[in-house]
């Protein structure tokens, strides 16, 4: 029995494995933006990459589960956009700050995990112009 069932895990974790090495970035379960390349396109599609990958958990659009938003929300009371991808007042350098920084309940990032170039593309997608 035990046996069994340790050979389930196995085959499991295998499976798992090798589901993973097929896509170069697989899309995280947390996702709440539209998927993208990291490392493909313009600036600005990269970035949004990153954003995707690393902060739509907190700052998605939806309030539901993303305690950033929620807490941005809190924080503005509605004279800024709570969600980051609807602001439009966002500099590259303060977006460089908080990632690299943190704040509040928000994690730093160091450059192992969001290196300066996906940094700058981050940046770039959360400062681009908007209609
Ligand atoms: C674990 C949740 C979490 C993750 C992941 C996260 N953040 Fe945050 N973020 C927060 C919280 C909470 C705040 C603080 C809000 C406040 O001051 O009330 C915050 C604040 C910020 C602010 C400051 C905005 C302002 O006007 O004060 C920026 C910019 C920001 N985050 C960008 C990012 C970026 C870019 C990423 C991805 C690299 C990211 N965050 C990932 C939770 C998170």
């Amino acid at each position: 029995m035990k046996t069994a069932v340790m050979f389930a895990i196995a085959v499991g974790v295998a499976a798992g494995a090798s589901a993973q090495e097929k896509t170069a970035f697989p899309t995280p379960a947390w996702s709440r933006t539209k998927a993208a390349v990291q490392d493909r396109g313009s600036a600005v599609e990269r970035g949004g990459a990153v954003f995707n990958n690393w902060c739509s958990a907190c700052h998605g659009k939806d309030v539901r589960n993303a305690p950033g938003t929620v807490s941005l929300e809190y924080k503005y009371q509605g004279k800024s956009p709570a969600a980051l991808e609807d602001r439009r007042n966002l500099t590259s350098e303060s977006v460089k700050l908080f990632v690299r920084k943190g704040v509040a309940t928000m994690p730093f990032y160091r450059k192992t995990e969001i290196n300066d170039a996906d940094l700058e593309a981050l940046a770039a997608y959360l400062t681009q112009a908007k209609p």
